[in-house]
């Protein structure tokens, strides 16, 4: 490889948060994603990133997130190594900085799942390697690449398409499919009670983001208006991890559950109608929370009714198993030496 030579405009680049990727960057990953799909069913061998060692630090507990990273590593030829909340000091009795600088010298990547978005800004600037964000308290761009694939999947495109987001809307998952829908030219609602519309922050980087796309933003609490003409219904839980007020989101959020009324506000055609869910979802009582919400509270559901969970419309383990393939494709783009001309 010549010195100056610049294989990608991904190489070497971390993943903190979708504003910082343009519409082209963000469709090629998912694109790449698919393809990456398409190889492993075919059982085609894909090590990009043979030799690579992948360090994956969570300070929240996670199914999907850790799972998606270490197989996708392991099927890049690389290696991942979990170090969770309980195994390293990072923050506790050693800061985020002199963390990322000893990892940055043993590892090429690090994948990282916490609380604040600034511990990740802090890994990315001090560990030198590609720092890729599994969730933080604001943003979760790594779902947003699989829900975005599961969306071209089902639709074959993403512009003009109209996607609704119910729920807790200043979560990280809203945060994340407002901004990453106004730069790809989805339309995109948040229905939400008012104590939970977005902050003006997030609003007003979405809004320029859809001056450019032409993506139609709305910020609503009234549900017909908010879910008419939908053709994707997104939810999550109502406490995000790191809060514990059950009680008042139970409250302000019941009249926003995902239920099968709520979808036929959509007025849109059955083959043209989906529902997504990024998971773990509260659509019964086979949980220890849900068991504990059934006493407090006397509710056997939260976000989304087992009806619509189980319904024909559901694709939340496709989107689910997206995780692993658009994860794949983020870690081997930022990190692989691909030649990707023209994004
Ligand atoms: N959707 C998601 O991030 O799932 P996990 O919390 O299980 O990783
Ligand atoms: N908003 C949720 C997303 C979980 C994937 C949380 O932060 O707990």
């Amino acid at each position: 490889m010549t010195k100056d030579f610049k294989q990608n405009v991904f190489q070497g680049r971390s993943v903190l948060a979708e504003k910082d990727f343009t519409a082209a960057e963000l469709e090629y990953l998912i694109d790449f994603g698919l393809h990456l799909k398409a190889l492993k069913k075919a059982n085609v061998p894909h090590h990009y990133l043979e030799g690579k060692n992948i360090a994956l630090l969570f300070e929240k507990s996670s199914t999907r997130t850790r799972s998606a990273f270490t197989t996708a590593a392991i099927d890049l030829g690389a290696h991942p190594e979990y170090l969770g909340s309980g195994d390293i000091q990072l923050g506790k009795k050693e800061s985020t900085s002199d963390t990322a600088k000893v990892l940055g010298s043993m590892f090429d990547g690090i994948e990282f799942r916490g609380f604040k978005q600034s511990d990740a800004e802090i890994l990315a600037r001090d560990s030198g390697v590609p720092v890729w964000n599994g969730l933080t308290d604001e943003w979760h761009p790594t779902q947003m690449l699989a829900d975005f694939m599961t969306v071209k999947e089902n639709f074959g495109k993403l512009q003009g398409l109209t996607l609704t987001f119910m729920g807790d809307g200043r979560n990280n998952v809203a945060n994340s499919l407002l901004v990453t829908g106004a730069i790809l030219g989805v339309n995109i609602h948040i229905v939400s009670p008012k104590e939970l519309f977005p902050t003006d922050e997030i609003q007003g980087i979405a809004k320029g983001f859809a001056e450019k796309s032409g993506a139609k933003l709305l910020i609503t609490d009234d549900l017909d208006e908010g879910m008419k003409g939908s053709n994707i219904v997104y939810t999550d839980v109502w406490v995000s991890m790191g809060e514990s007020n059950w009680e008042e989101r139970v409250k302000l959020l019941t009249p926003y559950q995902v239920n099968m009324e709520a979808l036929k506000k959509t007025g849109t055609p059955d083959d043209q109608l989906i529902f997504m869910h990024c998971l773990p979802a509260f659509h019964n009582t086979e949980t220890e929370y849900g068991k504990d919400i059934e006493k407090k509270y006397g509710i056997t559901e939260m976000e989304v009714t087992d009806e619509v969970f189980t319904s024909k419309y559901a694709r939340q383990f496709e989107e689910a198993e997206n995780r692993m393939h658009s994860i794949k494709a983020m870690m081997a783009a930022t990190l692989g030496n691909l030649f990707i001309p023209r994004v």
